[in-house]
């Protein structure tokens, strides 16, 4: 079963969410194999919920903190309370625009624990950090912030290079399959990780990168805003040549 996530980012009004959730059951219509989630902005949780359950609904991000005085916040709580099943955790755009480092991430992974959400945890290098052979160190150092997280518990991570996102400068399999291989390494004692790519991610290129043993899904921004070109990348996720 893959996994599917369209991140929305700080896109579409009431009415754009509304439209996208009217026309996008026909796209997927005999679909199957692949977890379908939406992830719109906080205001417009409950309007893209799927009442057929057909896909569910994540948040983009959640407070480190589990209530209390803390005014823009919204806790991992109240998104469990709004239909969410997953948190999106440690963006790229969280950690490079608003400062969050590791360790609020390591609270940020245990408050979802806590509210019965399932983490997708976003790790990835920038091209400085690539080019100068530290993404292995990169990649290690952020899932550090996973080290307190019970081994058990599902997990999604989200292998995003931050020079892939938003760039139409998608990563190739073999890199996306290396970084992945090191992931899994790192995460070898966890007993149910689901590991998936973003970065540029279009129905074009979802179709070879699928192929990649180690992406068993992807997280998508731009290509997820319409709902025929998410449905496509969404059939073509479960397009997975035989072992
Ligand atoms: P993109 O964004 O598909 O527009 O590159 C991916 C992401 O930021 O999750």
């Amino acid at each position: 079963m893959s996994l599917v996530v369209a991140n929305w980012k700080m896109h579409k009004t009431a009415p754009e969410v509304e439209e996208f959730c009217r026309r996008f059951p026909e796209e997927i219509a005999g679909l199957s194999g692949v977890d379908i989630v939406l992830a719109p902005a906080f205001p417009f949780l409950s309007a893209a919920r799927d009442p057929e359950a057909r896909w569910s609904v994540a948040g983009q991000n959640c407070s480190a903190e589990p209530s209390g005085a803390f005014t823009g916040e919204v806790s991992a709580g109240m998104l469990a309370s709004a239909g969410c099943a997953y948190v999106l955790v440690g963006h790229s755009e969280r950690r490079r625009y608003f400062g969050e480092e590791d360790v609020v991430l390591g609270f940020k992974v245990e408050r979802a624990r806590q509210a019965g959400l399932v983490p997708i945890f976003c790790v990835g290098e920038t091209l400085h950090e690539r080019d100068a052979g530290l993404t292995d160190e990169v990649l290690d150092r952020q899932l550090s912030a996973l080290d307190e997280d019970l081994l058990e518990a599902p997990l999604v991570v989200a292998y995003e290079p931050v020079w892939a996102i938003g760039t139409g400068h998608n990563a190739t399999p073999e890199q996306a399959g290396e970084a992945l291989a090191r992931i899994c390494r790192r995460l070898s004692k966890r007993s149910d990780l689901r590991t998936i790519y973003g970065g540029s991610v279009t129905p074009e290129n979802a179709e070879f990168l699928i192929e990649q043993r180690r992406i068993e899904g992807f997280l998508v921004g731009g290509s997820s805003l319409d709902p025929q070109s998410f449905a496509v990348i969404c059939r073509r996720s479960t397009r997975r040549a035989p072992a």
